[in-house]
């Protein structure tokens, strides 16, 4: 070690930062890299997912949104000294998936006036604020306003409710000089061709978009930075055209792009002048981009044109806690909050409270991973559904006795359960999606047992279909399954001095490995098939004749296809409700009566 960038940092700041929200976790002391700084920096957030009150079982995401404000506002007067310039940006998926926006009817009661409090420069939607018509609604009437004149929606429409006109969402594009450097930037704000909206908005083609002329004579206005901020993955297709269509018309000016929507950790090269940056998702990281050598025009020069010089593009993903909040600011748990930022901690703190968040269902016992322990083991989430939960829960009076295949797809649970208490808001965390069980009585078992492999893939039949079952993962968690990890071991670099490294982020993206701010040891990920399935009153000898075939209703489509290449053709006429709760309700009944009370 002992590279400039890296600054070790000692456990004596152990114990000292302590995060705003009551239960959460004091964060852990670890090595860390700095922050590259230049004359334009950027911090974004993306597929937040309501996580503003940061992660509570999670030391090392502990930040909440009133820290961040804070951070921010640090950062900014830091920026003023330098005279170097700070821009936030956040790309979409602010909402679904924590109980500070799901747990509310109608939802996000006091989420939007949570959120609205931080200055996001550029700021932008996400497929998850257009899939209900309610959620569409409230982005249009809160957030557009909220943040008047900086949220942009260069490709998305909004139809109006009393009307049926279709009107912008939200400005197309935004052309702005920056405070301390004068630079010009001419920004957007798209999401990528998705078709999975509600009604009351339209979403345009990217590609389609391009050739529109307000876009077009956008890309013709002079500036020092073209700005693309998007809900939009850094490989797919709308970057790429919309990188082609910007350089085409100018051949050197700088592009900084930012995505999401895959929840990873990111960053992209087009070319020497043209980067792409994406910070994760849940609130778990900042990500910090910095660009040195831009042109500008500042004021002062009576808008002269600074000529740029040779640029260079850094890039930095932060750990969303307060250990690396300080490490950063070169501030203490006395100097570094603000009162905005306590403030909004103390706004999360009611939120939370009102919306009843801490209830405990139960205590889990032991971690249970998604993906952080093989499947079947003890540890997997998996193994504990298809072992306990189901054979207790996928029940209805009408069908007692009656040999039944209960299956579940996995990307149904999004998140881990950590030892410890199983909240209210954790039952919207593992699982945002309100699917209930559905079945089709009497099913040819020959038929039925084939199911399972087929929607598993071990036969290659449907992935040349429409329903290829790697769309049975919810689609930000697709590229998360792609990117297997194997198992190393944990690397020991401690020589007695240095803090230990805790398990996280070990990023690898088109700079190397060196992005991450707080240096982590690796964590394993193990594959898991799509779907799993539980046999329940089954004869003990011999198979059954016929069985009750039970779903959650999200894999419906992929069972009615199996079942009809197994030869049985059934359709949705066949299909019945088999249980009147959701799987999450179902799994919070089994906790309240199955784990203890007390952690
Ligand atoms: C949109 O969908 C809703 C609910 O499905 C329906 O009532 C409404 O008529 C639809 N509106 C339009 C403009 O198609
Ligand atoms: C913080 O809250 C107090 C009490 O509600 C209020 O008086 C003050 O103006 C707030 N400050 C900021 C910076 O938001
Ligand atoms: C049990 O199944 C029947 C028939 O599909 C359905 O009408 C009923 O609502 C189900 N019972 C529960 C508790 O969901
Ligand atoms: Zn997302």
């Amino acid at each position: 070690m002992g590279k400039p960038w890296l600054t070790w940092t000692f456990s004596v700041l152990l114990g000292l930062a302590t995060a705003e929200q009551p239960s959460a976790p004091r964060p852990v002391a670890a090595p860390m890299r700095s922050l590259p700084w230049g004359d334009l920096n950027f911090m974004q957030t993306t597929d937040t997912h309501g996580w503003h009150a940061g992660h509570l079982q999670e030391p090392q995401y502990s930040a909440d949104w009133g820290d961040y404000i804070s951070f921010a506002e640090r950062i900014r007067e830091q920026a003023d000294r330098r005279g170097a310039d700070l821009l936030l940006i956040d790309t979409g998926d602010r909402i679904e998936g924590n109980g500070l926006y799901d747990g509310s009817s109608p939802k996000g009661e006091f989420f939007y006036d949570i959120v609205k409090e931080q200055h996001i420069d550029v700021i932008t939607m996400g497929n998850h604020e257009l899939y209900q018509a309610d959620a569409a609604a409230r982005e249009y009437d809160l957030t557009v306003p909220n943040f008047e004149g900086r949220y942009l929606a260069s490709n998305l429409d909004y139809v109006n409710p009393k009307t049926g006109e279709k009107i912008p969402m939200a400005q197309r594009f935004r052309k702005f000089t920056t405070k301390n450097r004068g630079i010009r930037v001419v920004a957007f704000g798209f999401l990528f061709n998705f078709n999975g909206n509600a009604n009351n908005t339209v979403v345009q083609k990217v590609e389609d978009t391009i050739k529109e002329q307000w876009f077009q004579d956008a890309i013709r206005e002079p500036c020092d930075l073209f700005l693309v901020i998007g809900h939009v993955t850094l490989d797919g297709p709308e970057y790429k055209a919309l990188y082609a269509a910007i350089r085409d018309q100018n051949w050197d000016t700088p592009i900084q792009f930012f995505g999401g929507h895959s929840h990873i950790r990111s960053f992209a090269k087009y070319d020497s002048k043209a980067y792409a940056l994406q910070a994760g998702r849940y609130f778990e990281t900042i990500g910090w981009m910095s660009i040195q050598g831009i042109g500008s025009s500042p004021q002062d020069h009576g808008g002269e044109l600074k000529k740029r010089g040779s640029m260079t593009f850094q890039r930095r993903y932060i750990d969303n806690n307060l250990f690396g909040y300080h490490y950063h600011t070169g501030l203490d748990e006395k100097t570094f909050p603000t009162e905005h930022g306590k403030n909004v901690s103390a706004m999360i703190r009611s939120a939370r409270k009102a919306l009843k968040l801490d209830h405990s269902f139960g205590c889990a016992p032991r971690d249970l991973w998604l993906s952080r322990a093989p499947y079947p083991s003890e540890n997997s989430i998996f193994t504990w559904l298809e072992t306990e939960v189901l054979p207790k829960v996928v029940k209805n009076d009408t069908r007692t006795n009656i040999p039944t295949l209960a299956l579940t797809n996995t990307g149904t649970l999004r998140f881990d359960i950590f030892k410890g208490p199983f909240t209210k808001d954790t039952t919207y965390i593992i699982s945002p999606f309100v699917s209930k069980f559905r079945y089709i009585k009497d099913v040819p078992y020959e038929a039925a047992k084939r199911i399972l492999p087929l929607i598993n893939n071990e036969d290659k039949v449907l992935s040349t279909t429409r329903l290829n079952a790697a769309y049975l993962a919810p689609p930000e968690q697709i590229s998360i399954q792609e990117d297997v990890i194997t198992p190393s071991p944990l690397s020991s670099s401690t020589d007695g001095k240095e803090p230990p490294l805790i398990p996280g982020y070990t990023t690898k993206d088109a700079f190397g490995t060196d992005g991450d701010d707080t240096i982590h040891s690796p964590i394993s990920h193990y594959q898991v098939p799509n779907c799993i399935q539980v046999p329940l009153s089954f004869p003990i000898s011999e198979q059954p004749e016929k069985v009750d075939v039970v779903f959650v209703d999200f894999i419906q489509p992929w069972i009615l296809l199996a079942l009809k290449y197994s030869g049985a053709d059934y359709g949705v006429e066949d299909v019945d409700l088999y249980t009147q709760e959701t799987l999450t309700e179902l799994m919070a009944g089994w906790i309240g009566k199955n784990w203890g009370k007390d952690c």
